[in-house]
This record gives C-alpha cells, sequence and structure tokens, in this order.
C-alpha cells in the first residue's frame, strides 16, 4: 500500500472512531502541516474543533468505501478495534481502487491478537513470549475445563475468548464459582458468542502497566507508557470502567524493566507476526503485569487504549502524520521518535451513574475557561462522549471528557487537571480525585 500517493505532499485523512482517543488523534494529526483536511466518522463535539464529522458508522464498509473515494482519501487511520476485527485492512486491499491506500491498522487476522484470547495465547506459546500458564475450553472440553479449575490455585481467571467491550474477564475466589460461571459462560452464552470459547489461565501478583508499539511490519517503535485506572472508584474500588484516568511515564518501569518488554516481547512479537505472515501496519497496545520485576503479558489489544492515548500522543514530539505515512510504506526504520520529557496524566469526566445507568444530554459548561484542544497550554480538554447542539456541548456518554495535562511529575499533571475540572460543570459530574494515588 501507499504507492503512487507519495508525491502528493498534503492529505485528506479518514479517522475512524469517536471517543476521547479519536479527539487525541484528530488533535495531533491536524497538527501535521501534512494534514491538508481531516474527517471524522463519526466524531464528537471535540474532532469538530479539528475537521469535519461525518455521520458514517465505524463498521459500514460500503459507506466509508464510498466516503474516501469520493472525497479522495489518501490515508485511513481506525481508532476502534471493531473495525479491524471485522477486517477493515483486508477490505480495502481486496478493492482495486482502495488498495493503495493506506489503513493504518491491521489485517483482520492480526485483529485476532485482540479478537480472539485463545489466538492471542497460542501466538505467545508458539514464540516464547511470556504470559500466564492457560487452557482453552468449549462445549466439546467443558469437562476438562472443570478439572483444569480444580488443579488451579484461587483466584482464577475466566477470559470469554471473543470481543466482550471489556467485560469478558472474570476474576473468581472459589473453585465451584469458577465451575459455574464456565457453565454459563460455554453453556448459556453469558458473554453472547464470545464466551462459546473460554480461556482459563493463571493468577498473576503483580502491578499493571502497558506500552505502546507502533509497527509497519518490518521494524517498530516504542512510544511512551502508561497506567491505566480502570475501577470506577478511589483507591481501586468498585466496578470496572473503560479506564478512569492514566499516568505516563509510569513510575516503576525503568531502563531496566523497559529491556525486558523490548527483548523478551516487543520483538518476538514483530518478529512472530512476520515469522507467522501476519500483515501488521499499526498500533499494538500490549497489557503487562510486572510479576517482581518480570514483564508479563496480560492481553494484546490491536489499537491504541482510550484514555492511553490522550496522554501517549501530547508525549509525542513527532510529527504523527510523518509517522503514519511511513507505517504505510514500510519505511518506519528511518524515523526517530522524539519523547516530551514531560509527565502527563489524563482524567475521566464521567456521568453519573457511570457505568451502571446514566443520564445524557446534560450542559456542559465551562470548558473554555480551562483551554481547548486547539491551545497549547498545560491542559488539553479531549471529548469523549459529546455532542454539540447549536453552540452548546451536551454529554453524550458515560465518559464524557479526558482532562489531559502536563507537568514536571505525574503528580503535578494529575493535580493540574484535577484543578481544571473544578471549572467543568454539568450535572452528576463525577471524576476520580486520586488518579496516580499508590506512587505518592
Ligand atoms: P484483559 O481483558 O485480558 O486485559 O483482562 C482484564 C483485567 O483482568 C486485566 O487488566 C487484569 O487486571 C486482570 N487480569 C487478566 N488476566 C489476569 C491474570 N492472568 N492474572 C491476574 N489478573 C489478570
Ligand atoms: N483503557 C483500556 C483500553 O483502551 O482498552
Amino acid at each position: 500500500m501507499g504507492e503512487g500517493r507519495k508525491d502528493k505532499n498534503k492529505m485528506k485523512i479518514l479517522l475512524l472512531g469517536s471517543g476521547g482517543r479519536e479527539h487525541a488523534f484528530a488533535w495531533k494529526l491536524t497538527q501535521s502541516p501534512l494534514c491538508e483536511k481531516l474527517f471524522i466518522a463519526p466524531g464528537n463535539a471535540g474532532t469538530l474543533q479539528h475537521g469535519e464529522n461525518v455521520a458514517i458508522g465505524v463498521n459500514d464498509f460500503d459507506a466509508i468505501e464510498k466516503f474516501v473515494l469520493e472525497n479522495e482519501i489518501d490515508l485511513v487511520v481506525v481508532g476502534p478495534e471493531d473495525p479491524l476485527v471485522n477486517g477493515i485492512y483486508d477490505y480495502f486491499l481486496s478493492k482495486a481502487e482502495l488498495k493503495n491506500i493506506p489503513v493504518i491498522g491491521p489485517s483482520k487476522t492480526g485483529a485476532q491478537l485482540e479478537g480472539s484470547k485463545a489466538f492471542a495465547k497460542q501466538f505467545m506459546v508458539r514464540h516464547h513470549i511470556p504470559t500466564a500458564a492457560y487452557g482453552e475450553f468449549t462445549i466439546e472440553n467443558l469437562e476438562d475445563g472443570f478439572d483444569f479449575i480444580d488443579e488451579q490455585t484461587p483466584p482464577i481467571v475466566l477470559k470469554a475468548d471473543g470481543l466482550a467491550a471489556g467485560k469478558g474477564v472474570l476474576i473468581i475466589e472459589e473453585h465451584g464459582e469458577a465451575k459455574e460461571n464456565l457453565r454459563e459462560m460455554i453453556e448459556q452464552n453469558k458473554f453472547g458468542k464470545a464466551s462459546a470459547k473460554v480461556v482459563i489461565e493463571e493468577f498473576l501478583k503483580g502491578i499493571e502497566f502497558s506500552v505502546f508499539v507502533l509497527t509497519d511490519g518490518v521494524d517498530y517503535k516504542i512510544l511512551p507508557n502508561a497506567k491505566d485506572y480502570k475501577r470506577i472508584g478511589e483507591g481501586d474500588t468498585g466496578l470496572n470502567t473503560g479506564g478512569m484516568g492514566c499516568i505516563s511515564p509510569v513510575p516503576f518501569v525503568d531502563a531496566a524493566l523497559m529491556r525486558k518488554v523490548e527483548e523478551r516481547v516487543v520483538i518476538p512479537t514483530i518478529e512472530g507476526l512476520k515469522k507467522d505472515n501476519i500483515v501488521y501496519r499499526g498500533f499494538i497496545y500490549i497489557g503487562f503485569m510486572n510479576v517482581d520485576g518480570e514483564p508479563h503479558v496480560i492481553e494484546y489489544n490491536c489499537r491504541m487504549g482510550d484514555p492511553e492515548t490522550e496522554i501517549v500522543l501530547p508525549r509525542i514530539k513527532n510529527d504523527l502524520v510523518e509517522l503514519l505515512v511511513a507505517v504505510g510504506n514500510g519505511t518506519l526504520a528511518k524515523e526517530n521518535i522524539e519523547i516530551d520529557e514531560r509527565a502527563c496524566a489524563t482524567v475521566i469526566v464521567a456521568s453519573g451513574g457511570y457505568p451502571r445507568d446514566y443520564e445524557k444530554g446534560k450542559e456542559i459548561t465551562g470548558i473554555a475557561s480551562v483551554g481547548s484542544s486547539s491551545e497549547q497550554g498545560n491542559t488539553i480538554v479531549f471529548h469523549a462522549g459529546t455532542k454539540r447542539d447549536g453552540d452548546k456541548v451536551l454529554t453524550n456518554g458515560g465518559r464524557v471528557l479526558a482532562v489531559t495535562s502536563y507537568g514536571k511529575d505525574i503528580h503535578e499533571a494529575v493535580a493540574t487537571s484535577n484543578a481544571a475540572i473544578e471549572k467543568i460543570n454539568f450535572e452528576g459530574k463525577y471524576y476520580r480525585k486520586d488518579i496516580g494515588y499508590e506512587f505518592r
């Protein structure tokens, strides 16, 4: 891909998605002199500050094809996992008129690293990448699954094989309850088709962190690391969410740990993709458990994280369009990643009730007093679940805003975001004030 487009300097870019991640991408892509025009499908009230929102769903490949051809799009950047797992990369490759337009993201098979936990585990075992010991079970060997559970020391980790919107992982203290849940997952479709197959894993005790890799399938660049806070309540209590905030860099992730990450995981992953003939040109998000200084892979995602993108991209000084063009052309080796020395934190402002039921359509005030995403102060307000209504901005989701700040360290960055959030209001506003708490 990419051939024949290299002589054109200015690019029209289509970005797929509508969350805080996509606002951060829009903010960063449009800083590039190479970006002539950005379209976001479907976007939110924040992406509107940087381009034109188009009412097309991320999985509507026919509508995306028509739009790309009519608007002479030169580059497609995919935010969420769904279109990747559904094969948008292969769809473009299969069409004569689309195949020269780079799609940033893996092939359908590559996206299985996120789309199937069993696929990811088999890949890691095949390429000797450190991860928890596991077994995989379906209706065919359910009884073996019960025996496997009996052999585990609790807590027992059950994972639906397929995509389950971040809800498909259960961590259970007791053998009987684990068996009951295994039965419900496999026999009663507890997570729909996603749990027809279940991966059961050894429990790893440690602290999590995330590493992001950009690859053109030949070379790779390691991007700033991050740690996210998934629970709704302070002190990591309560229900799991899509993420309530995150920090970068992660204090305990030192050069020695990163060397292990690179040698034992990143290089074998890139080499493994090559050996298996899996086409992968995009971002890889690797979730780790640090077990006494030894990094183990918990999961792969075939995309950037949300809210991780809202701190990773602000810490990258490079022209992002230039990097993504290099990914499309297979020339990433020539690029040097430059990282901002400052720390970054983002704090999610959520609708009251999230991740359970919450109301939408509340007017948001005060964003302008903090600084919009087009300004370059210490704080950037990225929109997640928002929509524009005339000159008002309304809440339109559980996670409403991601307020990112720079600081000399993560604590200063968090304090700056928290102070900014005090100036922003909507009915039911909720945020965690303790992001980064365990490193104080
Ligand atoms: P995943 O969707 O695979 O990232 O799992 C969701 C969360 O479950 C992770 O972020 C971890 O907090 C936890 N988890 C997953 N696998 C394990 C494991 N093998 N040991 C301990 N915790 C785990
Ligand atoms: N913040 C977690 C994710 O994007 O998967």
